[in-house]
Order: structure tokens, then sequence, then C-alpha cells
């Protein structure tokens, strides 16, 4: 269906590019050919590696006219297979555009490119006095672009908002090479279509992303961490709601079921804390602030506020080093499972007061069907992170019963107002639940706006639609 590509198509890209740019070499094809989703491997035919728009644009118009597929690729961090490049053709991998453009501080907005560590951006930033919140866990290794593309979220979000609400303005390549920036510098705009809120989280489907505007806000001077053991997982739940109907929004508030902490703590051979056979599950609460005083006042009235649970000590962080012990078990989990088991995540999000439902329905479902989940995730934004881990199930019912598992809890999902992904994506693996979450004429739509930008579909296909 593609053009496969073929010894003038390099010679093209290495005139176009320089020939170091091109990459056909069996380590760099193997480097690209995998994310962090499950096990697969999609080996590309060539790896692009573009120094600056124009090269992007580039190869883009050469590959609309001989309709060779394309998929963007950031650092490769994505659970949902965004940047697997199923149909073979180009990994146009944005590594070596990784420079901030701009650094307007009078302004607090930041204009980067797409191929930046989103944890150098956000220390540059913090160096300014400058914040950018939003951090998946991946922080350390995924790259800003990658994050504007599936639209991340991550601890920060229950106060701060996800990647999108920080988009101002977006330099897009479009599949045909066209370039265009999608809206404005400014933080208000009421003109026309927002065409910058459409690419946020379109998962590398309607343009190569080249330039990134974002918005930023001041620096927070101060933050104080706490850890809540509980005997059990839904009065955690609960606890969640009841911290935030206290009119406290703390800066993230994460929920970890026990075996989610116990595989962190393996993998990590963590020390950090130690595990009484009663607790069941744990909330991390993260308060901050520029006043101190403040911030241990709200940590009080949580502690007060847990008394109608089954608690043990709340852990409140002594110091930088015991806050980066345990957020490092936190940020490890999804890793850790993977590492323990075969396993699929579903990145589940209903309304916050539902959590408690979620979880008990998810359970009662892995139950019904014969498998275990890992559950953990932002309970402050209603988003479990549900791993379901394949142990001693058969392959016939991994691959047949399972989906039937998923469906079940995706389809409750949407009956309680939430969605199928929160922040990860739908992508590669999640595409043949779409249904779930859309009618066939919400679906004909959005397969009307990705033709409108990408009329051949060359670029990442086989991505979101349901073939
Ligand atoms: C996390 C990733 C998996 O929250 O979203 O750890
Ligand atoms: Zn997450």
């Amino acid at each position: 269906m593609f053009q496969k590509i073929r010894p003038q198509d390099l010679q093209y890209f290495a005139t176009q590019l320089s020939p170091e740019q091109v990459l056909i070499d069996e380590e760099s094809l193997a480097r690209c050919a995998s994310d962090h989703t499950e096990d697969f491997i999609f080996l590309p035919e060539v790896v692009l590696q573009p120094r600056n728009t124009v090269e992007v644009s580039a190869i883009m118009a050469y590959c609309c006219q001989h309709h060779i597929s394309v998929t963007p690729r950031g650092a490769g961090t994505g659970i949902s297979g965004g940047a697997l490049a199923i149909m073979g053709g180009v990994v146009l991998d944005m590594r070596l555009m990784n420079k901030i453009i701009k650094l307007d501080s009078n302004n607090f907005q930041v204009t980067v490119e797409p191929g930046m560590i989103t944890e150098e951006l956000q220390n540059t930033l913090l160096a300014n006095g400058l914040y950018y919140p939003p951090d998946p866990a991946s922080r350390g290794s995924c790259f800003i672009g990658g994050n504007i593309a599936e639209n991340s979220g991550g601890p920060r979000a229950v106060k701060y908002g996800v990647v999108k609400d920080y988009v101002l303005n977006l330099q897009l390549v479009l599949p045909n090479g066209d370039v265009i920036w999608t809206g404005a510098n400014t933080l208000k705009n009421a003109t026309g279509y927002n065409l910058t809120q459409l690419v946020v989280g379109s998962e590398g489907t309607l343009g190569i992303i080249t330039q990134i505007v974002l918005r930023l806000i001041p620096a927070v001077q101060h933050s104080l961490l706490m850890l809540i053991p509980f005997a059990h997982n839904h009065e955690a739940c609960n606890a969640v709601n009841t911290i935030c109907m206290a009119g406290i929004t703390p800066s993230a508030l994460e929920f970890m079921e026990r075996d989610a902490l116990v595989c962190a703590i393996n993998h990590l051979q963590s020390s950090a804390i130690t595990l009484p056979p009663d607790i069941n599950a744990h909330l991390l609460v993260e308060l901050d602030g520029n006043y101190p005083e403040q911030l241990l006042l709200e940590a009080e009235k949580i502690s007060d506020l847990m008394a109608p649970y089954t608690i043990g000590e709340i852990l409140l962080a002594q110091d930088d080093a015991q806050k980066t012990a345990l957020w490092q078990l936190r940020r490890i989990v999804g890793e850790a499972v993977k590492g323990d088991s075969i396993y699929k995540e579903e990145d589940t999000v209903v309304p916050r007061a539902y959590l408690p439902d979620l979880l008990a329905k998810v359970k009662e479902i892995g139950a019904a069907y014969g498998f275990r989940s890992v559950c953990y995730g932002h309970a402050g934004d209603g988003n479990l992170h549900v791993n379901i881990v394949k142990d001693n199930m058969s392959d016939h019912d991994w691959q047949h019963h399972l989906p039937l598992g998923i469906r079940e809890i995706f389809t409750y999902v949407v009956g309680i107002g939430g969605t199928i992904s929160g922040e990860h994506g739908i992508g590669y693996v999640q595409k043949d639940y779409l249904d779930i979450a859309f009618s066939p004429t919400q679906i004909a739509l959005m397969r009307a706006i990705k033709h409108v930008f990408d009329p051949t579909g060359i670029l990442n296909p086989g991505k979101i639609f349901a073939n």
C-alpha cells in the first residue's frame, strides 16, 4: 500500500539532509522499532534525523509525493504505540531538534523544539524562576514534543492541569510539507477555529510539530510530601475525595495499590519505606506553595481528615532526598510492572468522585475474567492506570478472552461519564475500543479531520482509528 524505500529515496534524503542524518544501520532501525508499549517491534526502513523545520518540510513533501509512510518519534516512551512504525517506511526521529529557541521571561513564555527532554526544559526554566508543571512519570527521558502529541498529564495535573493548558502556539509541518503556525503567542485567542488544541493530543497524525510556544507560571518555592498508608483500597480512594471536598488542592494526589508499590520497591531495591502486612494501598500527597507554614497547616488538616479511615503511620518526607526517593518509587511503577510480567496498560479516567467505584469494578471484572490487575495512578484526576498482568493466563485467553474484559471495563467507564484514555492516548493498542467512547458520527467527523490534514494518509498510519 505504501511505497517501500528505494535507493533513490535514500539518495534524495542524503542530499536534502546530510548522510549522517539518514540511518539504515541495524542498530538505529532496532532502536526505533519499539517504544515502551508492551513488546511490539516494527522495523522502520530508514530513520531520518532532521535538524530544522526546513528539513522536516522537505522530507514530508517528498514522502507525500512518493506515498511513503512517516512515523514521527520523540523519545519512544509512549505506552499506546504512537511511535510504532507499523507500516515500516520512515521514522522521523526528532532528537536533534532539541533547543530552546527563545525564553521570553517578560511574557512568561518559552519557544522550544520538540526533541528537548521535558525535565531538562523544566530545570532550565526553574533556573530562571519559571515553572512548566506537566511532568509525566517519564519526564527524565521523554521529549516535550511527544508530550504535546499525547496531551500528557502526570501527577501535577490535579492542581496545574495537563499539557493542553500550557500550549499557546505550534509550528506545524503538514503532511504535504507546508509549514503553518496554529495560533498566536497570546494568553487569549478567540480567532477562528482552535487549531492549536486540535493538534495537541493528535498523536502525530495531523502534522509534525517543529516548534512549541508554552505558557509558563512563576516558580513555586516550597513543597511538602506525605505518604499515607491505608488498610483498604477503597478507603484510600474515598480519602481522595475527602481531601478535595475539604477545599485542599494538593499539587499531586497519587494512588498506589499494594502490588504496585511492592513491584516498585523490588525493582529499585529501595529501602525508602517498609510495607507492613496489613497495608493495602497508599496515597502520595504533595502540597506546594510559597508559604511553608500554610503547607504544614494543610498537612495537619489532611491528617485530621483521615480519622474515619483505617490508616497506618503517615510519613512526612523530611528532606529533598526523601522526597526524591518517594517520587522515584511512584514514577517507576509502570516500568517495574512491565519488568515483572507481560502486561497491558489501560488508562481509565472517570469523574474523580467515582474513583472508588471504578477500582471496585476493575477488580470485579478481573475476577470474572480471571486476570490480575495492578492499579495505580493520578487519583486526584480520577485517572487510574490499570496494568493487567498475564501471569499464568493462556495465550489464547490473553488474545481472545481478555479483550472482552477490557471492553467491559471501558464500557463501564464511559457509562459513568469517563473515557478510555486520560493521558496515554489511543495510538495502536486502544484503537479497537474507540467505538466505546464515540458514536459512528463522532468517529466519521474525526476521520474527516484527519483527511483534511493528511489526504493521502501517509502520516502515522494505523493509529487512533480501527482499520
Ligand atoms: C505513570 C505513567 C504510566 O503515571 O502514566 O506512571
Ligand atoms: Zn500516569
